[in-house]
């Protein structure tokens, strides 16, 4: 899947966090977005992952549009089909490493053969119970 980003500006409140940027990041490509703390990584990331939103621009997952100032589109996060990694992890720590696993598959209702496909994450994991 191609991501494009135009024109996407940010702000919280006064100060500009994002400045007027657009990026295209090709479909099974592994892109880093390098630059100090502060400088607006994260801020990205949540844009794309729909967990901010922009205050002006557009993004599109290949032709889908998925935030569009202009056209006042803006798809919840739920809607976009991303998987987004969280700095801190964001884990549930009162459940198992296995029910952790389960959790997406169940929520997203992906549950045949659920037990093979949490153990297989366990194994890419190196991960024996
Ligand atoms: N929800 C928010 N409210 C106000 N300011 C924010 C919020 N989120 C991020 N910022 C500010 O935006 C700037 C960019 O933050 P961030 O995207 O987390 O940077 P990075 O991930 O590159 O370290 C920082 O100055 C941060 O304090
Ligand atoms: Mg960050």
């Amino acid at each position: 899947m191609k991501i494009t980003l135009t024109g996407i500006t940010k702000s919280f409140g006064e100060k500009k966090v994002i400045l007027t940027t657009s990026l295209t990041i090709g479909s099974v490509s592994f892109t880093t977005l390098l630059g100090p703390s502060g400088c607006g990584k994260t801020t990205l990331l949540r844009m794309i992952a729909g967990l901010e939103t922009p205050d002006t621009g557009e993004i599109c997952f290949d032709d889908r549009t998925v935030f569009s100032s202009e056209k006042r589109i803006n798809v919840p996060p739920e809607k976009r089909g991303l998987g987004f990694v969280f700095q801190d992890f964001a884990l549930w720590p009162h459940m198992s490493v296995y029910e952790n696993v389960a959790f997406g598959l169940r929520a997203a209702h992906n549950t045949r053969n659920l037990d093979e496909k949490v153990r297989n994450v366990h194994r890419l994991l190196r991960f024996y119970d």
